[in-house]
C-alpha cells in the first residue's frame, strides 16, 4: 500500500514543514504545526464508486432536483425533535458534553430502541462486554433491545467504512471522534490533525452513501468541543448535552441546526435504567408543595421555545463580616449584583449589610432576563421575610432605572402558568396583544415598586 505523504503546516501563516516543530520558523508562533495530508490516493482507492471522479458542474438552481428527504423518525422524540423532526439522510450530527454526561448513554438508548432501523454503533472507547453491560441496564427500562443494533469496537476509518459498507446500516453512531484515526495521518488519535481529518473522511463517506451518522465529542475544560473549531463548521449539527452532574436534569440543545431551528430544547431525566424524556418539566420543577416559604418565587421563563417553570430560591441575611457575600447558583452573579443595586438605588431598599444567596431549583440555568423579576421578588420576600402568594408566577425584565420591560412570548408562558395551576401571573406593563385566559388573571405592572403591592398587598 502506497504510503501517504503528509506535511505539517502552521495553523497561523500557512507555512509548511516536512516534520514538527515546537515554533513555526515564519511566523515566531508555538505550538501552530497540525499535520496535514497530501496526497488523497489511499483513500480514494477505499472510497466507495459513487464518490469517484464525479465533477461537478453548474446547473439552475430551479432545475435541482427538490429531495425534502425524508427524514428517519426516532422513537426518542426529544432528539427527533432537537434534530429538527428526526435525522435527515447523509447528515452528520456532533454532540457534545463534559464526560460522565451521559452522551454514550443516550447514544446507546437511541441505537437500541428503534426497532426495524439498522444502527452501527462504533465505540473506540469501550469494550463489546461494557457496552453490553450498560444495554442490559438499559434494558431494565423495560424496553427490549432491537435486533437491529450492531456494535463494533474499531478505530481505523478505513476499517469502520468496510464494515458499513457490508452491513449498510440506515445510522452510525461514533464513539467518540476523538478515538479514531486514519492511517494517512501519523499523529495520534485525538490530534488536531486526526480529528480533522477523520471528520471529514466521515463526511465525505456520509454525504456518498447517504447514510446518516453522529459523533460524539467530548469537550474541554472551558466547554468547547474538543479539537479544532473547523470541525463544528463542517458538519451539520452541533448538539450540546449539558447538566448539572449533582441533578438528574440533562438538556439537549442544538447550537447549529443546518435542517431545523436552533431554538429547541431536549428535557431528560438520567434514571437507573437510563435517560427518560421529560414531557412535562414544569411540573417535575415545581413539585407539589403545600406552604411556600418566604424568598420562594415561580419565574414563567422559556428554554428554547418552550415555556418553563423555575423556581427561584433567594436567603437574605445579615452579613457576619464585613463585606456581604452574594452568591448565586444557576444566574449571572453580575447581573444579580446589577439587580440589588436597582433595588438600592432606585427603591431605596438597604441590601448593602445583607448577605444574599440565590439559587434555582433542580439545577437549572437560566439566561433570559426574563427571569429578573422572580429573582427580585425573591429577593425581597426573603428579606421582609414575608411568602409570596403561592398562586402568582412572574416574568419580566429589570432596567436599570427599575422600570420592567417587555420579554418575549408572553402568551406561552402565560399558558403555561395556567396550564400549571397558577391563577395569577404578573407581566411588563406595555406587552400587547395578551389574549385574557379563562383562570388565570394577568396583572401588567410597569416599575418595581408596584409589584410590591402585588406581594404583599
Ligand atoms: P455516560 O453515557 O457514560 O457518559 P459520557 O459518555 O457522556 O461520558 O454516562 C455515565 C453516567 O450516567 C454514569 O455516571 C452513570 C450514569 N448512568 C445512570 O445513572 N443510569 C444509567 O442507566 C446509565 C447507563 C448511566
Ligand atoms: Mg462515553
Amino acid at each position: 500500500m502506497a504510503k501517504v505523504r503528509s506535511r505539517f503546516v502552521c495553523q497561523s501563516c500557512g507555512t509548511a514543514y516536512p516534520q514538527w516543530l515546537g515554533q513555526c520558523t515564519q511566523c515566531k508562533q508555538w505550538n501552530t504545526l497540525v499535520e496535514e495530508v497530501v496526497e488523497r490516493a489511499l483513500e480514494h482507492r477505499a472510497a466507495p464508486s459513487s464518490l469517484r471522479s464525479r465533477s461537478a458542474k453548474p446547473i439552475a438552481i430551479d432545475e435541482i432536483p427538490s429531495q425534502d428527504g425524508p427524514r428517519t423518525a426516532l422513537t426518542d422524540r426529544e432528539l427527533s425533535r432537537v434534530l429538527g423532526g428526526g435525522i435527515v439522510p447523509g447528515s452528520i450530527t456532533l454532540i457534545g458534553g463534559e464526560p460522565g454526561i451521559g452522551k454514550s448513554t443516550l447514544m446507546l438508548q437511541a441505537a437500541m430502541r428503534n426497532p426495524g432501523l439498522r444502527t452501527l454503533y462504533v465505540s473506540g472507547e469501550e469494550s463489546e462486554h461494557q457496552v453490553r453491560m450498560r444495554a442490559d441496564r438499559l434494558r431494565e427500562g423495560g424496553k427490549a433491545a432491537s435486533a437491529d443494533c450492531f456494535v463494533l469496537t474499531e478505530t481505523g476509518t478505513q476499517a469502520i467504512f468496510k464494515h458499513i459498507e457490508a452491513l449498510k446500516p440506515a445510522l452510525v453512531v461514533i464513539d467518540s471522534v476523538q478515538t479514531l484515526h486514519t492511517a494517512a495521518l501519523e499523529a495520534s488519535p485525538g490530534s488536531v490533525g486526526q480529528v480533522r481529518e477523520c471528520t471529514a473522511e466521515l463526511m465525505r463517506f456520509a454525504k456518498a452513501t447517504g447514510t446518516p451518522m453522529i459523533l460524539i465529542g467530548h469537550i474541554t475544560k472551558d466547554g468547547f468541543i474538543a479539537g479544532p473549531k473547523v470541525l463544528e463548521h463542517m458538519v451539520d449539527c452541533v448538539l450540546q448535552f449539558e447538566g448539572d452532574r449533582d441533578h438528574a436534569y440533562r438538556l439537549l440543545r442544538p447550537l447549529k441546526n443546518r435542517f431545523g431551528s436552533t431554538n429547541e430544547l431536549g428535557i431528560y431525566e438520567m434514571r437507573g435504567t437510563g435517560l427518560a424524556e421529560v414531557e412535562d418539566p414544569s411540573q417535575v420543577l415545581l413539585g407539589d408543595r403545600a406552604d411556600r416559604p418566604s424568598g420562594v418565587v415561580v419565574a414563567a421563563t422559556l428554554e428554547g421555545m418552550r415555556p418553563l417553570l423555575v423556581e427561584v430560591q433567594a436567603l437574605v441575611s445579615s452579613a457576619v463580616y464585613g463585606t456581604p457575600q452574594r452568591s448565586s447558583t444557576g444566574f449571572d452573579l453580575r447581573r444579580l449584583n446589577m439587580l440589588l443595586a436597582v433595588l438600592e438605588k432606585r427603591c431605596g431598599f438597604r441590601l448593602g449589610a445583607k448577605d444574599v444567596f440565590l439559587n434555582l431549583a433542580g439545577g437549572f440555568r437560566v439566561e433570559e432576563p426574563a427571569i429578573d423579576l422572580a429573582v427580585v421578588c425573591a429577593v425581597l420576600s426573603s428579606n421582609a421575610d414575608i411568602p409570596v402568594p403561592m398562586d402568582t408566577a412572574f416574568c419580566g425584565e429589570v432596567g436599570l432605572t427599575g422600570e420592567i420591560r417587555p420579554v418575549t412570548r408572553v402568551e406561552q408562558r402565560i399558558a403555561e402558568a395556567a396550564k400549571l395551576g397558577f391563577s395569577r401571573i404578573i407581566i411588563p406593563k406595555g406587552t400587547k396583544g395578551v389574549a385574557p385566559l379563562k383562570g388565570i388573571e394577568v396583572v401588567p405592572v410597569a416599575r418595581v415598586e408596584q409589584v410590591l403591592t402585588h406581594l404583599f398587598g
